[in-house]
């Protein structure tokens, strides 16, 4: 592999390669040579730079790297979560043909329809009013208390899909930070109100404390026995929810081969399931299964999953560009770059190999990002004229859901389809130059200001187009960056399903609270620490 690498980074030093500009000036093919579709979703990659060399390349390596292979060990269960013997499924969930899925000789699809269907009964039950609070009272707020992979996708996919939300209002809390729990009891009647805890291993300190603060929400102003009707809960430890005293038919089960960051299409997605209702949820996993069949079947050339984890590969690893841009023209993907943070960095964020060698060169991308058009007045002026060159992925339907305000639609669209024309095209000294002189400044004046309004052009973007964002179609967006992950991590060579790294940091802070709490002596830590303590406590009231 690493001798593709090698070439990959010749043919990427020619000019030819890199100067995108010169080469949609010499091919007049070059959108439809380097787009693909999958029905309404367009993936266009014209604007990056590669050719025909580099692609197939790119397409060499995903072979000898073995893409294929590994893909075919996850769709079939195979434990590629090795350091935690575990199966990669979340590819299972959402399995619409119900084709049997093995787990150690066990199909898990029966268990996998059992759950999402008690999950459809108990979310019609709370749409409908019919499951009640504990004084009778229809349910009218929804708040999931979970974090990371348990409020990521639930939070972005509500936001995501508001035009389909016909159910109860949803909250979300996750932090430790009391704050967050504070301002959001605030707004909410405990009559009303019903608890979601969602929590894969049901130990996670930040949820398991606002558990209980919520817990004494509920029996402080209702009284012990109304904690059953007002709390649900999503673990794959069964055993432990039952100890929190959660009534049995409100808890919600997956299962250890579903990764927190892949769980949204699991039981994880109730409150979607409730907000929206069981068709929609249906619909949104309909979209992710059309990725995971294409993903699966569609020739290399054409697999929208494949290529764009080979130009994430082709950005990051041989061009060496440290980050990524996510930039959605649609206000209700607002928290897509967020989930796609934890998606791709707890996932391919390692620095180890699948043979326990460092990686060489590198592993995942910084990635970040916020929709536009407010992205463009805030750090676009770093994109398109900072000395960094950050590779941006926009993406825009063709409609909105406001047809009464298509003209702001269209602007919308307008102005994606301009930043990554500006980013490619760039603005030559002679082009800034004849613009002012244009204008009337004079020829030396214009010498010294030019400069200042030159674009180099030639950065890199790939544009993805949709009719409307519906549920089938953000479940597709989902699937889609979920298999880019995938890929780029074996050609990593990385194991992207576990996430020991975020493990030190949760070991020390078990070990700081009784230092803060003033139980133990800060001795042990470092100056620093001990210092940051002592102010702290200093200054507590
Ligand atoms: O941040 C680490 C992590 O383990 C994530 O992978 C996970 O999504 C999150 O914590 C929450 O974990 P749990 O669902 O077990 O509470």
């Amino acid at each position: 592999m690493q001798a593709i690498v090698e070439q990959l980074k010749k043919a990427a030093a020619e000019t030819s390669a890199t100067d995108i500009r010169a080469a949609f000036a010499a091919d007049a093919d070059r959108f439809s040579r380097f787009s693909v579709s999958l029905d309404d979703l367009l993936m266009d990659y014209s604007k990056t730079a590669v050719n025909d060399r580099i692609l197939a390349l790119l397409l060499e390596l995903a072979d000898k790297g073995g893409v294929a292979e590994k893909r075919e060990e996850m769709f079939t269960g195979k434990a590629i979560n090795f350091t935690e013997n575990r199966a990669v499924l979340h590819t299972a969930l959402r399995n619409r043909g119900n084709t049997p899925v093995l787990v150690g000789g066990k199909d898990v699809m029966p268990d996998v329809n059992e759950v999402l269907a008690a999950m459809g009964a108990f979310a019609d039950g709370i749409r409908s009013g019919e499951l009640k609070g504990a004084t009778g009272k229809a349910i009218t707020d929804v708040v999931n208390i979970g974090i990371g992979g348990s409020d990521l996708g639930p939070v972005m996919a509500t936001l995501a899909l508001a035009p389909f939300h016909d159910g109860p209002r949803l909250h979300f809390v996750s932090n430790i930070d009391g704050a967050h729990i504070a301002d959001t009891l605030k707004l909410l009647a405990a009559e009303t109100t019903l608890f979601i805890i969602a929590s894969k291993t049901f130990t996670t300190i930040e949820t398991m404390t606002n558990a209980q603060t919520a817990r004494n929400f509920i029996a402080t102003a209702l009284g012990e026995d109304a904690v059953k009707h007002h709390f649900a809960a999503v673990s794959t430890a069964l055993d432990k929810v039952d100890a929190f005293g959660i009534a049995s038919d409100r808890i919600f089960g997956f299962w250890d081969w579903v990764g927190g960051r892949y769980s949204i299409w699991s039981a994880i997605g109730l409150p979607l399931m409730i907000a929206v209702g069981p068709e929609d949820f249906g619909r949104f996993l309909d979209g992710a299964h059309a990725i995971d069949t294409h993903f699966r079947t569609a020739p290399a050339e054409k697999n929208l999953p494949l290529l764009l984890g080979l130009i994430g590969f082709y950005h990051r690893n041989v061009l060496g560009y440290p980050t990524r841009a996510i930039l959605p023209y649609d206000q209700r993907l607002s928290r897509f770059p967020a989930y796609l943070q934890q998606l791709d960095m707890e996932s391919n964020g390692k620095g180890v190999t699948i043979d326990g060698t460092p990686v060489e060169g590198n592993s995942g991308p910084v990635v970040w990002g916020e929709p536009g058009t407010n992205g463009q007045h805030a750090f676009y002026q770093l994109i398109h004229q900072g000395t960094s060159v950050i590779p941006a992925e926009f993406m825009i339907a063709a409609n909105g859901f406001e047809p009464e305000l298509r003209h702001q639609h269209q602007l919308l669209i307008a102005n994606c389809l301009a930043q990554s024309e500006a980013l490619m095209r760039g603005r030559t000294l002679e082009e800034a130059k004849a613009q002012l002189t244009s204008k009337g400044m004079d020829d030396k004046k214009a010498d010294f200001i030019a400069p200042h309004r030159v674009f180099t052009g030639n950065r890199p973007s790939i544009t993805f187009v949709y009719d409307k964002l519906t549920p089938f179609a953000l479940g597709r967006l989902i699937a889609l960056y979920e298999h880019r992950v995938f890929v780029e991590g074996v050609l990593f060579r990385i194991n992207s399903f576990d996430q020991w790294g975020v493990e030190l940091g949760k070991e020390l802070a078990t070990g700081l609270l009784p230092v803060v709490e003033g139980k133990e002596s800060a001795a042990g830590h470092d100056s620093s620490t001990q210092g940051l303590v002592a102010a702290l406590a200093k200054a507590a009231k």
